[in-house]
């Protein structure tokens, strides 16, 4: 099944609760919210407060991608207003299986997100653990940026080691996804998409959620796109 993740970051922030229920209604599945400290990436977001607010808002699960130093330190806090999954960065602390595993013990979803220069091999020891891995496909820190093609085949790697490993696990990609690209990364074996730009700054949020849907269909995980695109019969167009 393919889910769909809007990131808020891209939202109108004066009307949080009526935008998420907007994309809501527009068949999102999850709402990707976006915590960044300055720190670990040169940009500043919201925190848990925020979240506690929104969280009276909606019952969607909440995709919470921690773009903050040290994360330990906040995993309480981030529970207690309502994550239902919460993402941390590889490179973000000493002991990433440490945290995972303890924001398991606390009955929540775990997923591990590595920055496009991180092999993907830095995930596999974690993956009998993980909910889901989050492959960035552009530098994390702002909305809006291109989709770096060369992250696609760390997508590939981490779903065929898996595969190989019999495990299920989400494959997340976050970063310059729109209804024309993301055939590439659910192609590669991507199966929970998050897009900002893509779906907030559109006309009508729907549209765009559909047509995602749709092509996340039309190539799931090995269905060949890559070759044809290796061959010249299809245009890489990301
Ligand atoms: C980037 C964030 C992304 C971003 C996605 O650091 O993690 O979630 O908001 O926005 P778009 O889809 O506009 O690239
Ligand atoms: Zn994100």
């Amino acid at each position: 099944m393919f889910i769909i993740s809007p990131s808020v970051l891209a939202a109108d922030f004066s009307q949080l609760g009526a935008e998420i229920k907007k994309v809501e209604k527009a068949g999102a599945q999850y709402i990707h919210l976006d915590v960044m400290d300055g720190i670990f990436v040169p940009n500043m977001s919201f925190g848990a407060p925020v979240i506690a607010s929104i969280r009276r808002t909606t019952s969607i699960i909440f995709d919470v991608h921690l773009m903050i130093t040290e994360p330990q330190r906040y995993i309480d806090d981030f529970l207690k207003a309502g994550a239902d999954i919460i993402t941390i960065h590889y490179e973000s602390c000493e002991n990433p299986a440490e945290v995972i595993r303890y924001i398991k013990s606390k009955e929540a979803r775990a997923a591990l997100a590595i920055k496009p220069a991180t092999p993907p091999e830095v995930v596999y020891p974690l993956l009998g653990e993980l909910d889901m891995v989050l492959v960035m496909t552009v530098e994390p820190g702002f909305g809006g940026q291109k989709m770096m093609p060369e992250t696609i085949e760390k997508v590939r790697a981490i779903r065929t080691y898996a595969n190989k490993l019999g495990i299920d696990i989400d494959i997340q990609v976050d970063g310059g996804i729109n209804a024309d690209n993301l055939k590439y990364a659910t192609e590669a074996g991507a199966n929970v998409i998050v897009a900002g730009s893509a779906i907030f700054n559109a006309p009508r949020a729907r549209d765009v959620i559909e047509k995602m849907k749709h092509a996340a269909e039309l190539y799931p995980f090995g269905s060949g796109l890559a070759e044809r695109v290796e061959k010249g019969k299809v245009k890489k167009r990301v």
